[in-house]
């Protein structure tokens, strides 16, 4: 399949997944053999290796199902996430609700190996399967006036019972400017390890910006209107003096509370070392243009 953006990592560094599945039993069985050095060459190669499936799918921020990292494992079973329908509005040629299998249809999906750092300075590498953003925004026709992409997770108490409390503001609400929603780098995903993304992980389609602090990434989206105002966002809402709009991962801006320098990598046990937050999380050749003479410490 033909990927247009290309990985600091070429396709051939991408350990394929059986390969990487089995990585552990071919590590311990050269251990056990007293051979655990010719495994390095190859580890060293994979700069990106995907997190476990149970760190990904268990350790979540979905306010909508809790506060705890735990809960939303817990409860998003409550979600039902078929028929799912997605209102495509404002700016657009083509508005409408769109069912989620007629897009799913019309993509191209593909598997997209990205870090992922959330705003609380810890991190995961996450292997997910979705489809460029653009390819839907290009698919409703997006107007010559429209300049930002609004985004909103769904409303539904009674099958998200956090929404029952007022944590934050429901629901859900973020939002990029267009050229950020078109960059190549933004994807839709739908899947995690070639496998249906599951419902704590923001069923069936949730917005992934790998160079955003994780809350950018919107969960299970309703709704996506084109607008020429910068969106309303629900951190900003929450806490305007800590969150701002553009929310990109810069270690030389730090949390009010506390240093965006370096970030915890979840996983690797009680002994992970931290490691150091790069600029736009890694992918500052492919987007360190969309801020040219921008003030960063005043637009984070
Ligand atoms: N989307 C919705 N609707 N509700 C949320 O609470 N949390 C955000 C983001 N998207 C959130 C959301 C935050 S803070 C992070 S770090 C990521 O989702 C977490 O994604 P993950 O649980 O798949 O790792």
């Amino acid at each position: 399949m033909a990927h247009r953006w290309t990985n600091d990592l070429t396709h051939a560094d991408i350990t394929p997944k059986s390969v990487f599945l089995n990585r552990r039993q071919i590590m311990a069985g050269l251990a056990g053999l007293g051979l655990a050095g010719l495994a390095a060459p190859a580890k060293a190669k994979v700069e990106l290796v995907p997190s476990d499936w149970e760190v990904i799918t268990q350790y979540n921020n979905f306010y909508e199902f809790g506060t705890d990292k735990s809960d939303p494992a817990k409860h998003a079973h409550m979600l039902s996430t078929s028929p799912w329908t997605i209102t495509i509005d404002g700016m657009v040629d083509r508005p409408g609700d769109y069912n989620v299998a007629d897009i799913m249809s019309k993509m191209t999906i593909e598997e997209r190996i990205y870090r992922f750092r959330c705003v609380e300075a810890w991190s995961m590498v996450v292997p997910w399967n979705g489809f460029e953003l653009k390819d839907l925004l290009d698919l409703v026709g997006v107007q010559a006036d429209a300049k930002y992409v609004a985004m909103e997770t769904l409303f539904r108490p009674e099958e998200m019972p956090g929404q029952k409390y007022q944590t934050i503001k429901w629901p859900y609400v973020e939002g990029l400017r267009l050229d950020e929603a078109m960059h190549p780098l933004t994807i839709m995903a739908s899947g995690i390890y070639g496998k249906t993304i599951p419902n704590q992980n923001g069923a069936p389609l949730r917005l992934v910006v790998p160079w955003k602090y994780g809350f950018k990434s919107i969960k299970s989206v309703v709704r996506i209107t084109l607008t020429d105002q910068e969106p309303t966002t629900s951190w900003n809402t929450a806490n305007a003096r800590e969150y701002k709009f553009y929310s990109n991962v810069n270690p030389s801006v730090d949390h009010p509370r506390w240093s965006q320098s370096s970030e915890r990598p979840i996983g690797g046990g009680l002994f992970t070392k931290r490691k150091p937050t790069l600029m736009f999380n890694g992918y500052e050749k492919e987007v360190a243009s969309l801020y040219e003479g921008m003030d960063l410490r005043k637009n984070f």
